[in-house]
């Protein structure tokens, strides 16, 4: 089935069924009704019926969810199926961490290369892999069909970095860089901010 106009309401609650649905592959359970997801998500059963209703139902009437095949097309239309080849610019604390968050590659985000403009970091190696000077950068990308960039450095030259990414043929941006980045169309970016997150944190604090 070909998603139509999905809402990004719905694509943001995808990686949140996904991880949840994998966890209950792996203890075996085989099939789970919309109001047992329901309890186990703390979502309404209808609204997770409206999600999948966006992408032909997934479901038979008395029967539930399969499981393994829910997972599965979540991770298709996650784009999970394939394989994506990332590189992450910003060898300091927050690139070095996710240099060595192995989890990632188990979705398929294989970590190929961590680059900085720092000399003194050149050659020192991260998760077995040594940290390379920028001047290597476009060569690296095209030659190993690198997709997905990830920025970790700080703003002031984030953006002049992330349209040489571009340039270069990079197809996509994760930007931990405080800054809004400037990409053509077709380049999909995605900022992560945790003090964002953290802020809301605070809001609900205030409420409470
Ligand atoms: P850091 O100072 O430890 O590392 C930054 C690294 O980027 C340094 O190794 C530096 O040499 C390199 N760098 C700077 N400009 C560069 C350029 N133009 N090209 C290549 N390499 C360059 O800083 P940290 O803690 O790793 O944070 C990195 C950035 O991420 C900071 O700007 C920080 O504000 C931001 N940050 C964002 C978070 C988020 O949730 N979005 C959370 C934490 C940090």
């Amino acid at each position: 089935m070909e998603p139509k106009e999905i809402s990004q309401a719905v694509i943001s609650r995808l990686p949140r069924y996904f991880r949840y649905l994998g966890e209950l592959k792996d203890e075996g359970v085989e099939r789970i009704s919309s109001q047992e997801l329901s309890t186990l998500m703390k979502v309404t059963a209808s609204q997770i019926r409206q999600d999948f209703n966006n992408f032909g139902g997934f479901g038979q009437q008395g029967y539930g969810y399969n499981v393994q095949y829910l997972y599965s097309e979540i991770g298709k239309l996650l784009g999970l199926d394939k394989t994506h080849h990332l590189i992450i610019i910003g060898a300091g604390n927050l690139g070095q961490a996710l240099a060595n968050y192995i989890n990632f590659e188990r979705r398929g985000f294989i970590f190929e290369g961590i680059f900085d403009q720092n000399a003194t970091l050149h050659g020192k190696k991260i998760r077995d892999m040594e940290v390379q000077p920028m001047e290597n950068l476009e060569r690296f990308v095209k030659e190993n069909d690198i997709d997905i960039a990830v920025l970790t450095i700080p703003k002031g030259g984030a953006v002049k970095v992330a349209e040489k990414l571009v340039q270069y043929g990079i197809k996509a941006i994760w930007n931990f860089a405080h800054v809004d980045l400037n990409v053509p169309e077709g380049i999909q970016v995605e900022n992560v901010h945790l003090s964002e997150s953290l802020m809301k944190l605070s809001y609900n604090l205030r409420e409470s």
